[in-house]
């Protein structure tokens, strides 16, 4: 990652922890940009100057990391109801919609963001997108007994779909033991439409698209930080 986009992402991820209060239960997402997030929360619980955080992180990873720096981690079942999540995203509209997933964990994501009474997503200004899928595929979590129909499937929809391989060219395999296809649809007319259609899909455990799940998007650049609200959030 360039150092430019990396400090612009470390911006964004500890403007975001700037809203996180003592005694909150914070989502603690999931990538590289939720990671500075992470560290700072970390770093105010080891000054002191946040008390009672409790954590509730979007994938296994994120959990062994949080426990490493001290944050105390609880899960939905404890604490089903989340204050804030400082998460990332991969493609951002200008309605705040959102394509996540390249990091994998897109299933806690979005269960943690529906969980979440305010979802703060934080990006690097590259992340912005004038309509969703310019930039970013969407990745589509399948059971593994039906990916290779539902690859089909995607094709059909006029996407150019691949099963997402990772070391060694083994296909990477979600927390929940489940494969991810890599569906490139360029510039998605109607995102909720297609949401709709992955949604029916019985192989489908979920996708990528987060469709008004976000409350605040922090956006770092070159012109600085931004907050985007979304319409309706308070
Ligand atoms: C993880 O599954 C994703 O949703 C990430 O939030 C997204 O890929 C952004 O990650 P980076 O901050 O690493 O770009």
């Amino acid at each position: 990652m360039n150092e430019t986009i990396e400090t612009y992402r470390r911006q964004a991820a500890e403007r975001a922890v700037e809203l996180v209060e003592s005694g909150m239960v914070v989502g603690l997402g999931h990538g590289n940009t939720a990671l500075f997030a992470v560290r700072r929360i970390a770093e105010l619980l080891s000054r002191g100057d946040l008390k009672d955080i409790v954590g509730v992180p979007c994938s296994r990873s994120v959990e062994a990391e949080a426990i490493r720096l001290g944050i105390p981690v609880t899960d939905l079942e404890n604490e089903p109801i989340v204050d804030i999540t400082v998460d990332g995203a991969d493609e951002v509209d200008p309605e705040l919609n959102l394509i996540k997933g390249g990091g994998g964990a897109l299933i806690r994501e979005k269960i943690v963001a529906q969980a979440t009474v305010r979802e703060v997503i934080v990006v690097d200004e590259t992340k912005l997108s004038p309509t969703l899928g310019t930039k970013s595929p969407v990745p589509v979590e399948v059971l593994p007994f039906g990916w290779r129909p539902e690859l089909e499937y995607l094709s059909s929809l006029g996407a150019e779909a691949d099963l997402r391989l990772w070391k060694y060219d083994t296909p990477f395999k979600s927390d929940q033991g489940n494969l991810i296809l890599d569906a490139s649809f360029g510039p998605i007319d109607d995102p909720n439409a297609l949401a709709a259609l992955l949604d029916a899909r019985a192989s489908v455990v979920g996708h990528g698209l987060f469709l008004g799940l976000a409350s605040d998007v922090v956006v770092a650049g070159s012109e600085g930080l931004r907050v985007m609200r979304a319409a309706g959030s308070e």
